[in-house]
């Protein structure tokens, strides 16, 4: 009888401690994101702020959960999310096929372009002066000699930047990757690159924050930002969606927009 109880006792405790468990990962909601992305994410002492954060934030509050927010690589935030590590990647992230494959995006809620930043003394004033030459339907023949396209590593610039001159890259010789934007902006301060491609909102947070830097007229590549979820979390994806359509159509999302961007 005793060693019934016991047993039984036991039992319970291991399904209450399993219960709390479960209880505590439908309360969090954790975000994955790199932050060194102004003004999408960025540090702020040690609290990551920016774009993305607040939206989250919102979100979170209207899934009744909390937000955790973790700052990783960009590279391992799609493979973070697949797994289960991270039930969000909100990372001024473009939805992009490649990325469709591995893990599910919710509704666009903003949208980038692709920037070029050079030294302000820099002779060049488009990146179509990177091409040697152009063929008959228009498209680069090759890449100036010695021109390094710095990027941040894995990113939709990074990808563009290392097609071939003939989808408009420079060739995977000729890019330089970096783990974050910050240290590609760094590295063209003291002219390891030519040039920096990565999106235009953090282009001009590098370029306002740094003495030197211009970038240049005419966009890459447009693109779209949207929140990555696990291709399984199909339940969160709709309630991530609903609460962004409250937020667009109530104009919090603006709201966090203008006060990163001033549209003045
Ligand atoms: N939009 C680009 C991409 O999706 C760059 C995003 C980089 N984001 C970041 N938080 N570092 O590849």
């Amino acid at each position: 009888m005793k060693k019934f109880a016991l047993i039984f006792l036991s039992l319970m405790l291991i399904v209450i401690s399993l219960a709390s468990c479960t209880k505590k990962e439908e309360k969090t909601l954790i975000m994955a994101t790199n932050a060194a992305f102004p003004p999408y994410e960025f540090m702020d002492g040690d609290k990551i702020v920016g774009i993305d954060a607040e939206i989250a934030e919102k979100i979170a509050e209207k899934l009744g959960m909390k937000l955790e927010i973790i700052d990783t690589e960009f590279n391992s935030i799609i493979s973070g999310v697949q797994t289960g590590k991270y039930d969000i990647g909100v990372a001024g992230m473009t939805v992009t096929e490649a990325r469709l494959k591995n893990v599910n995006f919710s509704d666009s809620y903003a949208t980038g372009i692709q920037a070029v930043i050079v030294k302000e003394d820099s002779t060049y004033t488009s990146y179509e002066d990177f091409y040697t030459g152009f063929d008959d339907d228009g498209n680069p023949t090759g890449v100036v000699e010695g021109i390094k396209i710095g990027v941040q590593e894995t990113t939709t610039g990074d990808i563009y930047a290392s097609s071939d001159p003939v989808d408009w890259g420079f060739g995977e010789e000729n890019v330089v990757r970096f783990k974050n934007g910050a240290e590609a902006v760094q590295a063209l301060l003291t002219d390891k690159v030519t040039c920096v491609i990565i999106d235009n909102e953090p282009a001009k947070s590098f370029v306002g924050a740094n003495e030197g830097l211009k970038i240049l007229d005419g966009a890459y590549t447009e693109e779209d930002y949207a929140i990555a979820i696990s291709k399984e979390k199909t339940e969160l994806l709709a309630d991530i969606n609903k609460a962004l359509a409250e937020l667009k159509a109530d104009g919090t999302l603006d709201e966090i927009i203008e006060k990163y961007i001033p549209s003045k």
